[in-house]
Protein backbone atom coordinates (compact mmCIF):
# COMPACT_ATOMS: atom_id res chain seq x y z
CA UNK A 1 0.00 0.00 0.00
CA UNK A 2 1.57 3.81 -0.75
CA UNK A 3 0.63 6.40 1.11
CA UNK A 4 0.65 9.85 -0.13
CA UNK A 5 -0.31 13.27 1.49
CA UNK A 6 -1.60 16.21 -0.23
CA UNK A 7 -0.68 19.63 0.65
CA UNK A 8 -3.14 22.50 0.22
CA UNK A 9 -7.36 22.16 0.48
CA UNK A 10 -7.85 24.77 -2.33
CA UNK A 11 -8.98 24.74 -5.93
CA UNK A 12 -6.67 22.76 -7.04
CA UNK A 13 -5.94 20.61 -3.67
CA UNK A 14 -9.79 19.56 -3.12
CA UNK A 15 -10.10 18.87 -7.08
CA UNK A 16 -6.96 16.65 -6.52
CA UNK A 17 -8.64 15.38 -3.77
CA UNK A 18 -11.75 14.59 -5.60
CA UNK A 19 -10.51 13.32 -8.94
CA UNK A 20 -8.03 10.74 -6.84
CA UNK A 21 -11.13 9.16 -5.29
CA UNK A 22 -12.97 9.17 -7.86
CA UNK A 23 -11.07 7.23 -10.51
CA UNK A 24 -9.16 5.18 -7.55
CA UNK A 25 -9.68 1.53 -9.30
CA UNK A 26 -8.36 2.63 -12.37
CA UNK A 27 -5.69 4.90 -10.72
CA UNK A 28 -4.11 1.43 -8.45
CA UNK A 29 -5.02 -0.75 -12.06
CA UNK A 30 -2.47 1.69 -13.38
CA UNK A 31 0.53 1.80 -10.27
CA UNK A 32 -0.14 -1.75 -9.81
CA UNK A 33 -0.74 -1.27 -5.94
CA UNK A 34 -2.93 -0.19 -3.41
CA UNK A 35 -2.95 3.34 -2.81
CA UNK A 36 -4.43 5.88 -0.48
CA UNK A 37 -4.22 9.44 0.81
CA UNK A 38 -3.38 9.55 4.53
CA UNK A 39 -3.13 13.17 5.49
CA UNK A 40 -4.59 16.38 3.96
CA UNK A 41 -2.71 19.75 5.32
CA UNK A 42 -4.87 22.58 5.58
CA UNK A 43 -4.97 25.16 8.49
CA UNK A 44 -8.68 25.43 7.82
CA UNK A 45 -11.43 24.00 9.57
CA UNK A 46 -12.78 21.07 7.37
CA UNK A 47 -14.85 19.12 10.27
CA UNK A 48 -17.83 18.80 7.62
CA UNK A 49 -15.92 17.33 4.88
CA UNK A 50 -16.00 13.48 4.02
CA UNK A 51 -12.07 12.88 4.82
CA UNK A 52 -12.34 15.26 7.57
CA UNK A 53 -9.92 12.11 9.45
CA UNK A 54 -7.62 12.76 7.04
CA UNK A 55 -7.19 16.77 7.85
CA UNK A 56 -3.99 17.89 9.97
CA UNK A 57 -2.76 21.26 10.48
CA UNK A 58 1.54 20.23 11.22
CA UNK A 59 3.47 19.95 8.45
CA UNK A 60 5.83 17.97 10.38
CA UNK A 61 3.35 14.77 10.81
CA UNK A 62 3.80 14.58 6.61
CA UNK A 63 7.39 14.84 7.04
CA UNK A 64 8.55 12.46 9.85
CA UNK A 65 5.87 9.44 8.53
CA UNK A 66 8.16 7.24 6.89
CA UNK A 67 4.80 5.67 4.97
CA UNK A 68 4.55 8.54 3.00
CA UNK A 69 6.81 8.00 -0.12
CA UNK A 70 4.50 10.88 -2.23
CA UNK A 71 3.42 14.24 -1.52
CA UNK A 72 0.92 16.52 -3.87
CA UNK A 73 1.89 20.07 -2.93
CA UNK A 74 -1.00 22.62 -3.72
CA UNK A 75 -0.72 24.91 -1.39
CA UNK A 76 0.67 27.94 -4.35
CA UNK A 77 3.35 30.67 -3.53
CA UNK A 78 6.67 30.67 -2.75
CA UNK A 79 6.68 30.56 1.01
CA UNK A 80 6.26 28.26 3.04
CA UNK A 81 5.83 25.71 -0.50
CA UNK A 82 9.13 26.12 -1.07
CA UNK A 83 10.73 25.19 2.22
CA UNK A 84 8.01 22.43 2.50
CA UNK A 85 9.27 20.78 -1.14
CA UNK A 86 12.93 21.46 -0.39
CA UNK A 87 12.48 19.28 3.17
CA UNK A 88 10.38 16.25 1.41
CA UNK A 89 12.67 16.13 -1.11
CA UNK A 90 15.56 15.67 1.70
CA UNK A 91 13.98 13.13 3.76
CA UNK A 92 13.74 11.38 0.21
CA UNK A 93 10.14 11.89 -0.85
CA UNK A 94 8.65 12.45 -3.97
CA UNK A 95 6.80 15.50 -4.67
CA UNK A 96 3.80 16.57 -7.38
CA UNK A 97 3.19 20.19 -7.85
CA UNK A 98 1.20 22.67 -9.87
CA UNK A 99 2.99 25.64 -8.08
CA UNK A 100 4.27 27.51 -10.85
CA UNK A 101 5.94 29.79 -9.44
CA UNK A 102 7.84 27.50 -7.05
CA UNK A 103 9.05 25.72 -10.34
CA UNK A 104 10.02 28.68 -12.23
CA UNK A 105 11.74 30.48 -9.29
CA UNK A 106 13.28 27.16 -7.46
CA UNK A 107 12.90 24.64 -10.69
CA UNK A 108 16.57 23.95 -11.09
CA UNK A 109 17.39 23.67 -7.11
CA UNK A 110 15.10 21.19 -6.55
CA UNK A 111 14.94 19.43 -9.71
CA UNK A 112 19.08 18.68 -8.42
CA UNK A 113 17.70 18.00 -5.06
CA UNK A 114 15.55 15.67 -6.03
CA UNK A 115 18.32 13.82 -8.63
CA UNK A 116 20.48 13.63 -5.33
CA UNK A 117 17.92 11.99 -3.63
CA UNK A 118 16.91 9.75 -6.04
CA UNK A 119 13.48 10.77 -6.03
CA UNK A 120 11.30 12.91 -8.11
CA UNK A 121 9.84 16.57 -8.36
CA UNK A 122 7.06 16.35 -11.07
CA UNK A 123 5.35 19.29 -11.70
CA UNK A 124 2.57 18.62 -15.16
CA UNK A 125 0.31 20.97 -13.53
CA UNK A 126 2.12 24.28 -13.38
CA UNK A 127 1.71 25.22 -16.93
CA UNK A 128 -1.08 24.58 -18.93
CA UNK A 129 -3.73 23.12 -16.15
CA UNK A 130 -5.09 19.46 -18.10
CA UNK A 131 -2.91 19.59 -20.66
CA UNK A 132 0.22 17.47 -20.98
CA UNK A 133 3.20 19.43 -21.96
CA UNK A 134 5.80 18.61 -19.76
CA UNK A 135 5.98 14.53 -20.29
CA UNK A 136 5.82 15.43 -23.75
CA UNK A 137 8.70 18.15 -23.63
CA UNK A 138 11.17 16.06 -21.81
CA UNK A 139 9.71 12.35 -23.28
CA UNK A 140 7.93 12.01 -26.32
CA UNK A 141 9.78 15.58 -27.93
CA UNK A 142 13.13 14.41 -26.51
CA UNK A 143 14.97 13.46 -29.64
CA UNK A 144 14.46 17.09 -30.80
CA UNK A 145 16.41 20.51 -30.30
CA UNK A 146 13.63 22.51 -29.32
CA UNK A 147 13.91 26.08 -31.22
CA UNK A 148 10.83 27.61 -30.10
CA UNK A 149 8.11 27.15 -27.88
CA UNK A 150 5.02 30.17 -27.78
CA UNK A 151 1.46 29.59 -26.47
CA UNK A 152 -1.63 31.63 -24.55
CA UNK A 153 -0.36 30.37 -21.14
CA UNK A 154 -3.26 31.52 -19.01
CA UNK A 155 -6.37 30.75 -19.08
CA UNK A 156 -8.21 33.81 -17.05
CA UNK A 157 -6.42 36.51 -19.80
CA UNK A 158 -7.66 34.67 -22.94
CA UNK A 159 -11.32 34.17 -21.18
CA UNK A 160 -11.64 37.62 -20.28
CA UNK A 161 -10.33 39.04 -23.97
CA UNK A 162 -12.77 36.32 -25.06
CA UNK A 163 -15.77 37.77 -22.92
CA UNK A 164 -14.54 41.35 -24.15
CA UNK A 165 -14.10 40.71 -28.34
CA UNK A 166 -17.24 38.41 -28.75
CA UNK A 167 -19.51 39.55 -26.30
CA UNK A 168 -18.49 43.47 -25.37
CA UNK A 169 -17.99 42.82 -21.69
CA UNK A 170 -16.04 44.67 -19.43
CA UNK A 171 -13.02 43.86 -18.08
CA UNK A 172 -13.75 43.93 -14.69
CA UNK A 173 -16.89 41.81 -15.48
CA UNK A 174 -14.97 39.21 -17.23
CA UNK A 175 -12.46 38.98 -14.47
CA UNK A 176 -14.96 38.73 -11.47
CA UNK A 177 -16.58 35.80 -13.85
CA UNK A 178 -13.14 34.24 -14.04
CA UNK A 179 -12.62 34.14 -10.33
CA UNK A 180 -16.40 32.56 -10.01
CA UNK A 181 -14.87 29.88 -11.69
CA UNK A 182 -12.28 29.24 -10.30
CA UNK A 183 -9.72 30.31 -13.30
CA UNK A 184 -7.87 32.94 -11.56
CA UNK A 185 -4.82 33.40 -8.88
CA UNK A 186 -5.53 34.22 -5.52
CA UNK A 187 -4.19 37.70 -6.53
CA UNK A 188 -5.37 38.33 -10.01
CA UNK A 189 -2.85 40.82 -10.88
CA UNK A 190 -0.53 37.95 -11.40
CA UNK A 191 -2.93 36.79 -14.17
CA UNK A 192 -3.55 40.22 -16.15
CA UNK A 193 -0.08 41.58 -15.55
CA UNK A 194 1.24 38.75 -17.26
CA UNK A 195 3.35 37.27 -14.41
CA UNK A 196 1.56 33.82 -14.08
CA UNK A 197 1.94 33.46 -17.74
CA UNK A 198 5.63 34.28 -17.38
CA UNK A 199 6.34 31.51 -14.58
CA UNK A 200 4.62 29.40 -17.21
CA UNK A 201 7.15 30.18 -20.17
CA UNK A 202 9.95 30.43 -17.94
CA UNK A 203 9.35 26.67 -16.72
CA UNK A 204 9.14 25.52 -20.76
CA UNK A 205 12.26 27.76 -21.82
CA UNK A 206 14.27 26.00 -19.38
CA UNK A 207 13.63 22.73 -19.85
CA UNK A 208 13.69 23.07 -23.46
CA UNK A 209 17.03 24.91 -23.60
CA UNK A 210 18.23 22.95 -20.16
CA UNK A 211 19.02 26.41 -18.61
CA UNK A 212 16.87 27.43 -15.50
CA UNK A 213 15.60 30.80 -17.11
CA UNK A 214 14.29 32.99 -14.33
CA UNK A 215 11.51 35.19 -14.38
CA UNK A 216 13.25 38.40 -13.68
CA UNK A 217 14.75 38.34 -16.64
CA UNK A 218 11.81 37.90 -18.55
CA UNK A 219 10.40 41.13 -20.48
CA UNK A 220 6.43 40.74 -19.48
CA UNK A 221 3.60 42.89 -20.15
CA UNK A 222 -0.51 42.14 -19.11
CA UNK A 223 -3.46 43.05 -21.12
CA UNK A 224 -3.91 45.87 -19.15
CA UNK A 225 -3.45 48.39 -20.99
CA UNK A 226 -5.47 46.60 -24.33
CA UNK A 227 -7.89 49.07 -25.16
CA UNK A 228 -11.47 48.40 -26.94
CA UNK A 229 -10.12 50.81 -30.07
CA UNK A 230 -6.68 48.21 -30.35
CA UNK A 231 -9.11 44.84 -30.39
CA UNK A 232 -11.11 47.12 -32.86
CA UNK A 233 -8.28 47.74 -34.96
CA UNK A 234 -6.94 44.05 -34.57
CA UNK A 235 -10.23 42.97 -36.15
CA UNK A 236 -9.04 45.10 -39.74
CA UNK A 237 -5.88 43.65 -39.38
CA UNK A 238 -7.23 40.15 -39.09
CA UNK A 239 -6.98 37.99 -36.02
CA UNK A 240 -6.96 38.65 -32.42
CA UNK A 241 -5.29 40.33 -29.39
CA UNK A 242 -3.85 37.34 -27.71
CA UNK A 243 -1.50 37.43 -24.54
CA UNK A 244 1.15 35.08 -25.81
CA UNK A 245 4.55 33.63 -23.88
CA UNK A 246 7.02 33.05 -26.10
CA UNK A 247 10.70 31.67 -25.77
CA UNK A 248 13.27 31.32 -28.82
CA UNK A 249 16.64 29.45 -29.08
CA UNK A 250 19.14 31.94 -30.24
CA UNK A 251 22.76 30.21 -30.69
CA UNK A 252 23.53 29.59 -26.72
CA UNK A 253 21.26 32.33 -25.67
CA UNK A 254 17.24 32.35 -25.50
CA UNK A 255 14.62 35.21 -26.34
CA UNK A 256 11.65 35.11 -24.02
CA UNK A 257 9.10 37.24 -23.46
CA UNK A 258 5.35 37.74 -22.27
CA UNK A 259 3.03 40.40 -24.21
CA UNK A 260 -0.08 40.71 -26.00
CA UNK A 261 -0.42 40.60 -29.59
CA UNK A 262 -1.62 40.79 -32.53
CA UNK A 263 -1.79 37.03 -33.63
CA UNK A 264 -3.18 36.36 -37.64
CA UNK A 265 -6.13 34.35 -38.48
CA UNK A 266 -4.16 31.83 -40.51
CA UNK A 267 -1.96 30.92 -36.69
CA UNK A 268 -3.83 28.30 -34.61
CA UNK A 269 -3.47 30.31 -31.62
CA UNK A 270 -5.60 33.00 -33.00
CA UNK A 271 -9.06 30.97 -32.51
CA UNK A 272 -7.81 29.86 -29.12
CA UNK A 273 -10.49 30.90 -27.01
CA UNK A 274 -12.42 31.28 -23.37
CA UNK A 275 -9.85 29.01 -20.67
CA UNK A 276 -8.21 27.19 -23.56
CA UNK A 277 -4.70 27.58 -23.70
CA UNK A 278 -2.92 26.34 -26.32
CA UNK A 279 0.96 25.51 -26.66
CA UNK A 280 3.03 25.40 -30.05
CA UNK A 281 6.34 23.44 -29.92
CA UNK A 282 8.75 23.58 -32.90
CA UNK A 283 10.90 20.86 -32.86
CA UNK A 284 13.96 20.44 -35.47
CA UNK A 285 12.58 17.27 -36.71
CA UNK A 286 8.49 17.09 -35.95
CA UNK A 287 8.47 21.11 -37.10
CA UNK A 288 5.20 22.25 -35.41
CA UNK A 289 3.09 20.47 -32.81
CA UNK A 290 0.04 21.88 -31.20
CA UNK A 291 -0.90 21.15 -27.70
CA UNK A 292 -4.18 22.42 -26.50
CA UNK A 293 -6.82 21.99 -23.74
CA UNK A 294 -8.52 23.30 -20.40
CA UNK A 295 -5.08 25.89 -19.15
CA UNK A 296 -7.01 26.44 -15.49
CA UNK A 297 -10.13 25.19 -13.47
CA UNK A 298 -10.38 22.82 -10.66
CA UNK A 299 -10.56 19.28 -12.12
CA UNK A 300 -8.05 20.06 -15.48
CA UNK A 301 -5.64 21.07 -13.29
CA UNK A 302 -6.38 18.56 -10.72
CA UNK A 303 -6.26 15.26 -13.60
CA UNK A 304 -2.57 16.60 -13.96
CA UNK A 305 -1.43 16.75 -10.12
CA UNK A 306 -3.09 12.93 -9.74
CA UNK A 307 -1.54 12.01 -13.39
CA UNK A 308 2.03 13.05 -11.56
CA UNK A 309 0.91 11.00 -8.52
CA UNK A 310 0.68 7.63 -10.12
CA UNK A 311 3.50 8.77 -12.36
CA UNK A 312 5.93 9.22 -9.01
CA UNK A 313 4.01 6.41 -7.23
CA UNK A 314 5.41 3.83 -10.07
CA UNK A 315 8.71 4.83 -10.23
CA UNK A 316 11.38 3.70 -8.00
CA UNK A 317 14.24 6.29 -9.42
CA UNK A 318 14.55 9.67 -10.43
CA UNK A 319 13.21 10.28 -14.09
CA UNK A 320 16.85 11.61 -15.83
CA UNK A 321 15.27 13.43 -18.62
CA UNK A 322 13.01 16.28 -16.73
CA UNK A 323 16.03 18.36 -15.75
CA UNK A 324 17.87 21.19 -16.69
CA UNK A 325 21.00 23.25 -15.32
CA UNK A 326 20.70 26.36 -13.15
CA UNK A 327 21.63 29.70 -14.79
CA UNK A 328 22.43 33.14 -14.59
CA UNK A 329 20.70 36.35 -16.00
CA UNK A 330 23.10 36.37 -19.45
CA UNK A 331 20.70 33.28 -20.64
CA UNK A 332 18.28 35.33 -21.40
CA UNK A 333 18.83 37.84 -24.18
CA UNK A 334 18.19 41.47 -22.91
CA UNK A 335 14.93 42.54 -24.95
CA UNK A 336 16.45 45.82 -26.69
CA UNK A 337 18.16 43.82 -29.00
CA UNK A 338 15.08 41.95 -30.32
CA UNK A 339 13.54 42.14 -33.36
CA UNK A 340 9.74 42.95 -33.72
CA UNK A 341 6.49 44.12 -35.76
CA UNK A 342 4.50 46.74 -33.92
CA UNK A 343 1.09 48.05 -33.93
CA UNK A 344 0.73 51.51 -33.20
CA UNK A 345 -2.22 53.40 -32.35
CA UNK A 346 -1.88 57.24 -31.69
CA UNK A 347 -3.86 60.75 -31.74
CA UNK A 348 -2.10 63.48 -33.25
CA UNK A 349 -2.96 66.68 -35.35
CA UNK A 350 -1.63 66.10 -38.49
CA UNK A 351 -1.82 62.67 -39.87
CA UNK A 352 0.62 62.96 -42.29
CA UNK A 353 3.42 64.36 -40.53
CA UNK A 354 3.34 61.33 -38.37
CA UNK A 355 2.93 58.85 -40.78
CA UNK A 356 5.93 60.42 -43.06
CA UNK A 357 7.69 60.95 -39.73
CA UNK A 358 6.96 56.75 -39.33
CA UNK A 359 7.91 55.92 -42.49
CA UNK A 360 11.28 57.80 -42.40
CA UNK A 361 12.48 55.84 -39.23
CA UNK A 362 10.30 52.55 -40.24
CA UNK A 363 10.06 51.88 -43.43
CA UNK A 364 6.36 51.77 -45.07
CA UNK A 365 3.82 50.74 -42.45
CA UNK A 366 0.33 49.25 -43.08
CA UNK A 367 -2.15 51.50 -42.37
CA UNK A 368 -5.09 49.48 -39.98
CA UNK A 369 -9.16 51.17 -40.36
CA UNK A 370 -11.71 51.08 -37.57
CA UNK A 371 -15.70 52.03 -37.48
CA UNK A 372 -15.94 55.40 -36.20
CA UNK A 373 -12.79 56.71 -36.09
CA UNK A 374 -11.33 59.62 -34.66
CA UNK A 375 -10.43 62.01 -36.87
CA UNK A 376 -6.80 62.55 -35.05
CA UNK A 377 -6.30 58.81 -34.34
CA UNK A 378 -4.19 56.96 -36.98
CA UNK A 379 -3.06 53.10 -36.56
CA UNK A 380 -0.78 51.06 -38.61
CA UNK A 381 2.02 48.04 -38.49
CA UNK A 382 5.47 48.37 -38.25
CA UNK A 383 7.95 46.10 -40.45
CA UNK A 384 10.26 44.11 -38.20
CA UNK A 385 12.18 47.01 -35.70
CA UNK A 386 14.53 47.13 -33.21
CA UNK A 387 13.16 47.12 -30.17
CA UNK A 388 15.99 49.02 -28.63
CA UNK A 389 16.07 51.86 -31.46
CA UNK A 390 12.17 51.26 -31.49
CA UNK A 391 12.31 52.44 -28.17
CA UNK A 392 14.21 55.61 -28.98
CA UNK A 393 11.63 56.26 -31.68
CA UNK A 394 8.71 56.10 -30.12
CA UNK A 395 10.23 58.83 -28.05
CA UNK A 396 10.48 61.22 -30.74
CA UNK A 397 6.68 60.41 -31.84
CA UNK A 398 5.39 61.17 -28.39
CA UNK A 399 6.77 64.68 -28.82
CA UNK A 400 4.34 65.06 -31.73
CA UNK A 401 1.81 62.40 -30.89
CA UNK A 402 -0.31 60.79 -27.94
CA UNK A 403 0.76 56.78 -28.19
CA UNK A 404 -2.20 55.44 -27.31
CA UNK A 405 -1.69 51.65 -28.49
CA UNK A 406 1.73 49.87 -28.66
CA UNK A 407 1.18 45.95 -29.27
CA UNK A 408 3.28 43.58 -31.21
CA UNK A 409 2.78 41.59 -34.06
CA UNK A 410 3.98 38.21 -34.03
CA UNK A 411 4.03 35.44 -36.22
CA UNK A 412 3.22 32.31 -34.92
N1 LIG B 1 -4.62 31.56 -13.03
C1 LIG B 1 -4.10 30.55 -13.89
C2 LIG B 1 -4.70 30.76 -15.28
C3 LIG B 1 -4.46 29.21 -13.35
O1 LIG B 1 -5.67 31.51 -15.40
O2 LIG B 1 -4.19 30.22 -16.25
C4 LIG B 1 -3.82 28.05 -14.05
O3 LIG B 1 -2.43 28.06 -13.93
Amino acid sequence: MIKIAVMGYGVVGSGTVEVFYKNLDNIEKKIGDKIDIKYILDLRDFSDSPYKDKFIKDFNIILNDPEISVVAEVIGGLNPAYQYVKSLLEKGKSVVTSNKELVAEKGAELIKTAREKNVNFFFEASVGGGIPIIRPLHHCLSANEINEIAGILNGTTNYILTKMIDEGESFEAALTQAQKLGYAERDPSADVEGADACRKICILASLAFGKHVYPSSVHTEGITGIAAEDIQYCKDFGGAVKLIGWASRKGNNAAVMVCPAFIAASSQLSSVNDVFNAILVRGDATGDVIFYGKGAGKLPTASAVVSDIIMAAKMDSNSKSLYWNDSDKSFVLDRKSLENKFYLRLICKDKNEILGAAEKMWGKVKILHRDNENENEIAFITDKVNEGRFDEDCAVIAEKAQIKGKIRVLDY
